[in-house]
C-alpha cells in the first residue's frame, strides 16, 4: 500500500485487510499494550491546512503508539501564511525526514496532487480534501458498524445487509462521499437523507437511495443512523433552510431514537452542532457510538500508517490502493 488517498477506488479486498489489521491493533491496545516497536525510527508527518481535532490527534495517538516519530504541522502560523506553496512546504517537510505525509487541505485534490506530482517520495494519507473524500472517518465508521454487529467475530466479514442512513449535508460532505463509497464496497444499503437543496447534483450516479423525509428513511428500521455536521462555513444562505426548521425535520432527537429498533446505533463524525443536527438527547444516549468511533479512529490509523510504511508496497504488489 503506496497511499491512501480515496474510498472510491479502494478494493473490498483491500478495505477488508485495513479494517482486519485494525482489529489486531485494537487488540493491543486492550491488551494495554500501549506501543509497539513497528514504525520506529519512521517519521510521519501531520500536515493540516484545515482545523481539527479528532484526526490529527489520532493519526498522532496512532503513529506514536506505532514507535514513529511525529512532527505536527499547521498551516496557521507557518510560512504557507507568507504565500509559500503546497509543493514547497511538502518538500521541506521531506528533506526533514518524511516517510508519510498525512495531509487535510481545503482543496478537494490536493492529497492526490502530492501523491502524484513527483514532488515527494512520502507516502501520502488523505485526511479530509475540501467536499472530496475522507477515506480514514469511512474506515473507522466501517469499522465501528461492524464491530457493533459481530463483536470479537468481525475479522473477514463484510456488511452485506447492512442498511445505513446518512442525514444532513450531503452536498459539502466528504464524510459522506466516502463513506458512500466504502460502505456500497463492503455491501451496505445506504440511504441519504438531505434537504432537496443539500442533495449533490450527481447523486443520481451514486448507489443510493435518496430520501427527503427522515421519518420515512427510519421507519425502515435501519441498523445505523449516521448524522452528518451541516458545514455552515461552506454554506451559501441560499442552500439552507431556518435553523428551527432544519432541526424539526432533519435533526434526531430523543423521539427519533427513541423509535429506532433495539440494535441500531447512532452515529456522527463530529464536531456536533448540538441543538442543530443532532440534540445532546441524542448525540449522548446509549445508542450514541460518537466516542467509540473516536477510538475505534486510533485502532483504524494505526493499521493505516503500519500497511504503509510496514506493510507491503504498492511495487511489490503492482498497484495502488
Ligand atoms: N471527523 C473529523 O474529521 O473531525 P475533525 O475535523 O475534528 O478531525
Amino acid at each position: 500500500m503506496r497511499h491512501l488517498l480515496d474510498t472510491h477506488t479502494l478494493d473490498k479486498t483491500t478495505a477488508l485487510r485495513i479494517l482486519d489489521v485494525a482489529e489486531d491493533m485494537a487488540d493491543t491496545q486492550s491488551r494495554e499494550v500501549k506501543k509497539l516497536p513497528t514504525l520506529r525510527g519512521k517519521t510521519v508527518v501531520n500536515l493540516f491546512f484545515e482545523d481539527s481535532t479528532r484526526t490529527r490527534i489520532s493519526f498522532e495517538a496512532a503513529a506514536k503508539r506505532l514507535s514513529a516519530d511525529v512532527i505536527n504541522f499547521a498551516a496557521k502560523g507557518s510560512s504557507v501564511s507568507k504565500g509559500e506553496s503546497l509543493k514547497d512546504t511538502a518538500q521541506t517537510l521531506e528533506a526533514i525526514g518524511a516517510d508519510a505525509v498525512v495531509v487535510r487541505h481545503p482543496s478537494s485534490g490536493a492529497p492526490q496532487t502530492l501523491a502524484t506530482s513527483g514532488w515527494i517520495s512520502a507516502g501520502v494519507v488523505n485526511a479530509g480534501d475540501g467536499t472530496h473524500e475522507h477515506p480514514t472517518q469511512a474506515l473507522l465508521d466501517a469499522f465501528t458498524i461492524r464491530k457493533r454487529r459481530f463483536g470479537a467475530d468481525s475479522r473477514g466479514r463484510d456488511l452485506a445487509g447492512v442498511r445505513v442512513v446518512i442525514v444532513g449535508d450531503v452536498l459539502h460532505s466528504r464524510v459522506a462521499r466516502s463513506n458512500v463509497w466504502l460502505l456500497t464496497t463492503l455491501g451496505a444499503e445506504v440511504t441519504l437523507v438531505a434537504p432537496p437543496t443539500l442533495v449533490p447534483q450527481n447523486v443520481s450516479q451514486w448507489p443510493v437511495r435518496v430520501l427527503y423525509d427522515l421519518d420515512v428513511a427510519l421507519a425502515d428500521e435501519p441498523d445505523a443512523v449516521m448524522m452528518l455536521r451541516i458545514q455552515l462555513e461552506r454554506m451559501n444562505a441560499a442552500y439552507f433552510p431556518t435553523e428551527r426548521e432544519y432541526s424539526r425535520r432533519w435533526g434526531l432527537d430523543a423521539l427519533r431514537v427513541a423509535g429506532l429498533p433495539d440494535g441500531s446505533i447512532v452515529m456522527h463524525p463530529g464536531p456536533m452542532n448540538r441543538g442543530l443536527e443532532i440534540s445532546s438527547a441524542a448525540a449522548d444516549s446509549a445508542r450514541s457510538t460518537v466516542l467509540e468511533q473516536v477510538a475505534n479512529g486510533v485502532s483504524v490509523r494505526m493499521a493505516v500508517l503500519y500497511l504503509l510504511l510496514a506493510g507491503e508496497r504498492d511495487d511489490e504488489r503492482g498497484g495502488d490502493l
